[in-house]
């Protein structure tokens, strides 16, 4: 079997899940004929048509092999999108990585303008903890930790200081770098949807919470690594965003320290890590909820795919 043809089980779950996160995101955001319109407008613009939308997939997969209920923990998938949407806005800013495209449009400063843009990031961003905090109060915690300066925001600032500060383009520090700004938030979806997805919000056990947390930061680093690659490879059309932006401004990358096959490699080592890592997550889940349930077993392959599919991608 191929590694495309594996992707089986994740794909059946997109398609049943993507519509309700779809129709979730368009309930959480304001309608654009409320005031103030112009910027409900900019963040639908932001928002719709979307991207893959992996964070939200992964809260309900988190849910899931964590033996919750993912339809109970839409609101909160939702609130992951919101967050991960605020960071690309903010991300194409001319003050960040100065991108003009982005989901095969023109990024929403090159539409509404760089002050409109600023604002739809930092209404998404409260909007996001909003959607967490349905819950309850661990997935808000965890988000929090995850988005601000020791996760996504810290990862953020550590990729514009790496600019061009070649003396020290390391592995280690692109590690530190691709952990926070992608990985902290991937690691973020999974916990926020077993948060959520726990009876009566009751703690997860931390030996669960410390396998999905390895496999998330596996998934998130393999997933960053990709997007480095797919820079390097990928085209506008098939990427919706402008391909060789990182050379032109001298990014610290996967690839610029490794190459782009040893790259390659590397990623899928740390998806394969992922793969490895499933069977355990879900049986901790099944000792902690004290029973083993279809939905729980068919966990597995979905975390499985999940983590293959964060490697095996064309955008
Ligand atoms: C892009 O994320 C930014 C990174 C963290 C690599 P995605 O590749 O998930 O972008 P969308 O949401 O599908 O557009
Ligand atoms: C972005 O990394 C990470 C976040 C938005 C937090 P990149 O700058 O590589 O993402 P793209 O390539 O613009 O999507
Ligand atoms: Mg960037
Ligand atoms: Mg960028
Ligand atoms: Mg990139």
């Amino acid at each position: 079997m191929s590694a495309a043809e594996s992707l089986a089980a994740f794909r059946a779950f997109s398609a049943i899940w993507l519509p309700r996160i779809e129709g979730e995101l368009d309930r959480l955001l304001p309608p654009v004929t409320e005031l103030p319109a112009k910027l409900h407008e900019a963040m639908r613009y932001a928002m719709f048509p979307g991207g893959k939308r992996l964070r939200p997939l992964l809260a309900l997969l988190g849910c899931q092999a964590s033996g919750g209920d993912p339809s109970q923990v839409l609101t909160a998938a939702a609130g992951l999108e919101c967050l991960h949407t605020y960071s690309l806005v903010h991300d194409d800013l001319p003050c960040m990585d100065d991108d003009d495209l982005r989901r095969g449009r023109p990024t929403c400063h090159k539409v509404y303008g760089e002050a409109l843009a600023l604002l739809v990031g930092d209404a998404l961003l409260t909007l996001a903890f909003a959607a967490a905090a349905t819950g309850g109060a661990a997935a808000v915690q965890a988000l929090a930790i995850a988005a601000g300066s020791r996760g996504m925001v810290g990862g953020q600032f550590g990729d514009l200081e790496a600019e061009g500060d070649r003396a020290d383009h390391t592995p280690a520090r692109v590690e530190w770098i691709h952990d926070r700004k992608t990985g902290a938030l991937i690691t973020a979806a999974l916990l926020v949807g077993a948060h959520a997805g726990a009876q009566n919000h009751l703690a997860l056990p931390e030996p669960l919470r410390a396998l999905l947390s390895t496999f998330g930061d596996r998934l998130g680093r393999a997933f960053q690594i990709a997007d480095d690659c797919l820079d390097l490879t990928g085209t506008a059309q098939e990427l919706g965003k402008n391909p060789n932006a990182d050379a032109v401004h001298d990014k610290l990358t996967w690839p610029a320290i490794f190459g782009l096959d040893r790259s390659l490699l590397m990623a899928k080592n740390l998806a394969d890590e992922a793969v490895s890592l499933a069977p355990l997550v879900v049986e901790t889940a099944a000792i902690w909820r004290g029973s083993r349930t279809p939905d729980l077993d068919a966990a597995v392959p979905l975390l499985q795919d999940a983590a293959r599919a964060a490697v095996v991608r064309r955008n």
